[in-house]
């Protein structure tokens, strides 16, 4: 493993040939989602014409390879994050639904009336919006944590908030609008204290940095593959096994059973009593592709590269666009992931990214299913440029250029 060359990894990439507008994509929409190096692409063809068949439920040569490829897929998963065991990562639609599946699985039961949930300001609203539905289901209060003026979390609001009535606390461990990484361990320690849970969002964290679920020692942990050069539709719940076991699942149906009666059921052992129906074998399969292409790379390699692009584009704007730019979140690249918001002073974010993308840019302009945090930040919307292993200095460069220009023949 030596050290990451976004131009090599651009090789494996076969949307970045593609121009927009004449011009070469310039792709820095990766917290929505990123591209799909040819590895994967050719893992799922491969599947599809070598492999294909349904999992669990044939005796025939064809469903047994599925099978066996489809929990290779959950080891190779389990292994990335430093699960203690495959049983313990469930296969998911995505994030949301992995949060979702806590929610009504762990949160229903556990949570009652009185009861504090305790969130954090710079939640997307995946990490909101299911918490609010318990509270008001169960009669619980949901809290929100503040952050500081700097976009970092107001920890000591945030540790003071968790008390012997929270019973879950859900915190993303990388913010999809400010970058910032948030210090999980710490809210793990006092969420633990009072016999909280702690329910972490790593839809952005997973994807950009190492992952050690059992260093982390939170509860559970959602995430995407389509954040992370995997196909769509295809995320991962980890959880703790013993907690697993006291979760009751969500979902409901063919294969997550023993055993059924009519009136009762015996559900089937961790974890696809968690998995109910046909799941997304092929995603699981090009999860596994792009795992093992990121191990490749590195995890290590993949955040030093994000943190260089980060330094130099906070530099370039400081140099160059100094009082026409306005950044939002932590300017400290050690604490930031490779997301950056930002807004060209006096001008419309969708004007922007609508002039941006006429030059080849794609950036994602709006709120991004963060409205409380746009709030917060008293800001109507923002331009984010989120960088991934094949975005390089020169197109940092190019971004900034443009805004240059476009400022030029604007004023
Ligand atoms: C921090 C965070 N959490 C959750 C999600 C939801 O991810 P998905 O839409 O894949 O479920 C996103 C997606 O942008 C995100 O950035």
């Amino acid at each position: 493993m030596g050290r990451l060359d976004p131009h090599q990894v651009r090789e494996d990439f076969p949307l970045l040939r593609r121009k927009i507008r004449g011009r070469p994509l310039v792709y820095f929409d990766n917290a929505a989602t990123t591209l799909k190096p040819r590895q994967v692409i050719e893992a799922i063809v491969d599947f599809y014409e070598n492999h294909y068949s349904n999992v669990f439920r044939g005796v025939h040569t064809l469903s047994q390879e599925a099978t066996d490829m489809y929990e290779e897929a959950r080891e190779t998963v389990a292994k990335f994050i430093g699960a203690k065991d495959a049983k313990e990562v469930i296969f998911t639609l995505n994030a949301t639904d992995s949060i979702n599946a806590v929610a009504y699985g762990w949160g229903f039961y556990n949570v009652n009336e009185g009861d504090e949930i305790v969130v954090t300001i710079m939640e997307h609203h995946s990490n909101t919006l299911p918490w609010m539905r318990i509270a008001e289901l169960k009669k619980a209060k949901l809290l929100y944590a503040d952050i500081k003026d700097d976009g970092t979390l107001n920890y000591d609001q945030l540790l003071d908030m968790i008390s012997e009535r929270t019973r879950i606390v859900a915190i993303t461990q990388m913010s999809n609008v400010l970058g910032t990484i948030n210090d999980i361990s710490a809210v793990v320690k006092r969420a633990h204290e009072v016999g909280a849970i702690v329910v972490v969002d790593g839809a952005q964290s997973v994807p950009h940095m190492k992952t050690d679920v059992r260093a982390l020692d939170a509860d559970f942990l959602a995430f995407s593959g389509h954040k992370m050069l995997a196909p769509t539709g295809i995320g991962v719940l980890w959880g703790k096994a013993e907690l697993l076991e006291e979760m009751r699942p969500f979902r409901l149906g063919g294969g997550a059973i023993k055993e059924v009666e009519l009136y009762s059921v015996t559900y089937e052992d961790l974890p696809l009593r968690f998995e109910a129906g046909t799941p997304n074998i092929v995603g699981a399969i090009g999860l596994k592709e792009a795992v093992e292409y990121l191990n490749k790379i590195g995890m290590d390699e993949v955040r030093r590269h994000e943190m260089e692009l980060v330094s130099f584009t906070l530099k370039l704007f400081k140099e160059e666009l100094a009082d026409k730019v306005e950044v939002y979140g932590p300017l400290d690249p050690s604490i930031r992931g490779g997301i950056i918001s930002y807004n060209v002073k006096g001008y419309d974010p969708h004007l922007v990214g609508t002039l941006l993308d006429s030059f080849g840019i794609a950036v994602r302009t709006g709120k991004h299913c963060a409205h409380p945090l746009h709030k917060r930040l008293g800001v109507e919307g923002t331009v984010r440029a989120s960088y991934y292993i094949y975005n390089t200095k020169e197109e940092v460069e190019y971004m900034v250029n443009v805004i240059k220009e476009m400022l030029k023949a604007l004023e």
